[in-house]
């Protein structure tokens, strides 16, 4: 089990009015204090925001989607179209591929995520596959790309010359799910600018990078996708034969985190505290969760607080008696899903500074006094 010694865990961190923290000004990088989970729905004031260009200003009526490339009926829809369009409500989880980074040992380079560039939103839409059909998407088309009105110079070597715009593919069979929207609305409101407005595209069970924001095109292609976001950034080795190949990173992994206690939270001893988190996976479902508050040297089973819902978290919680005697102890949360999968003990580094699953510790101390500033939740979550 990898260790935490990152110095930035203890840090105190800049936060935007809101309260998230703030990862990075202009553009716009925001995290959710992680500590805060309480409701299913994060509220769209504590969501994540993860964008790699300032966010473009788009008018909803000069707004228009073009779907086109290897497409039998090319088209261009405008804000008000789409919204006339028969639509869907699904919830889904988006946690960023690099969420939890500053625990990677030793530190690497990018936004030193802890633990909340992760939300569970519902979002409302169009179905891309009533797009799709409406366009007649040809038969050897193997990938949708996603492209956003966002432009820029990215941070990841290779980097291509002049100001290119954030773009993703989905492949086809992805594509025709159901729960794939290009949505309009977070949380019962229409998308705030930083989240996408006019409208973006959704795709659960994906990492948050497939969701790409200001969607301006959707460009069906003959050929995998080769982009920059897929091969440079968000990419991953996968070994054929013993030979590395760049993929994309697409489905998010199985993985659970602590909410509270947060790291370096002091605990009364001989006291029942609530451990809290939540767990989520890609394309299946969470099933169980267990929680060590001995480092992984022994496990107990812990509670969910949702029901199973593909491609939305569950909340779960763990009663702790804690020790007697003063001292410090390594929180672990180990989630399983319907597949028999477990999560890793340690990070894969064919993923580079992304897809960080395994579980994360946290360490916490008991002791006799508590500053009331560093004190937990002892109650039940709130
Ligand atoms: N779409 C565009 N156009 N530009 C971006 O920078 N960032 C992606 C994705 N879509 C991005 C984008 C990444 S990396 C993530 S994790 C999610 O948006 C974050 O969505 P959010 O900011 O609404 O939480």
């Amino acid at each position: 089990m990898e260790g935490s010694t990152n110095q930035d865990l203890e840090q105190a961190h800049p936060l935007s009015p809101a309260g998230l923290i703030i990862r990075q000004k202009e553009p716009t990088n925001l995290e959710m204090p992680f500590d805060q989970l309480d409701s299913y729905l994060t509220p769209t004031e504590l969501f994540y925001i993860r964008s790699h260009f300032p966010a473009p200003k788009i008018d909803a009526a000069d707004y228009q989607l073009r779907i086109d490339g290897a497409v039998r009926n090319p088209l261009a829809l405008s804000y008000k179209e789409l919204r006339e369009m028969p639509s869907e409500t699904r919830t889904a989880t988006l946690e960023c591929a690099g969420n939890g980074r500053v625990f990677l040992v030793p530190q690497v380079r990018g936004a030193q995520w802890e633990l909340g560039a992760v939300g569970n939103a519902e979002w409302t839409g169009v179905p891309l596959r009533a797009l799709l059909e409406r366009a007649g998407l040809e038969g050897d088309a193997c990938e949708v790309v996603f492209e956003g009105a966002d432009r820029g110079t990215p941070t990841e070597e290779p980097i291509p010359p002049g100001l290119i715009s954030y773009a993703r593919s989905v492949p086809r069979e992805k594509a025709f799910q159901p729960e794939v929207l290009i949505a309009y609305q977070m949380n019962g409101r229409d998308l705030s600018r930083d989240h996408g407005y006019p409208m973006r595209a959704i795709v659960p069970g994906h990492y948050g990078m497939a969701s790409v924001k200001w969607l301006t095109r959707i460009q069906a292609v003959r050929q995998p996708f080769q982009g920059y976001w897929q091969t440079s950034d968000y990419g991953y080795w996968e070994y054929l034969d013993g030979k590395p190949v760049r993929r994309a990173i697409a489905e998010m992994k199985l993985k659970s985190a602590i909410a509270r206690p947060r790291v370096y939270e002091t605990l009364l001893p001989n006291q029942t505290y609530t451990v809290f988190g939540a767990a989520w996976a890609g394309e299946t479902d969470v099933t169980e969760i267990a929680v060590s508050t001995d480092g992984g040297r022994t496990w107990a089973e812990g509670h969910f607080l949702d029901p199973v819902g593909r491609h939305a978290w569950r909340r779960w919680k763990f009663d702790w008696l804690t020790p007697t005697e003063p001292g410090r102890h390594t929180l672990l949360a180990r989630a399983k899903d319907a597949n028999g999968t477990v999560q890793p003990d340690g990070h894969n580094p064919n993923y580079g500074t992304y897809v960080i699953n395994h579980p994360l510790p946290i360490e916490v101390l008991v002791e006799e006094s508590v500053r009331p500033e560093r004190r937990g939740s002892l109650s039940e979550p709130r």
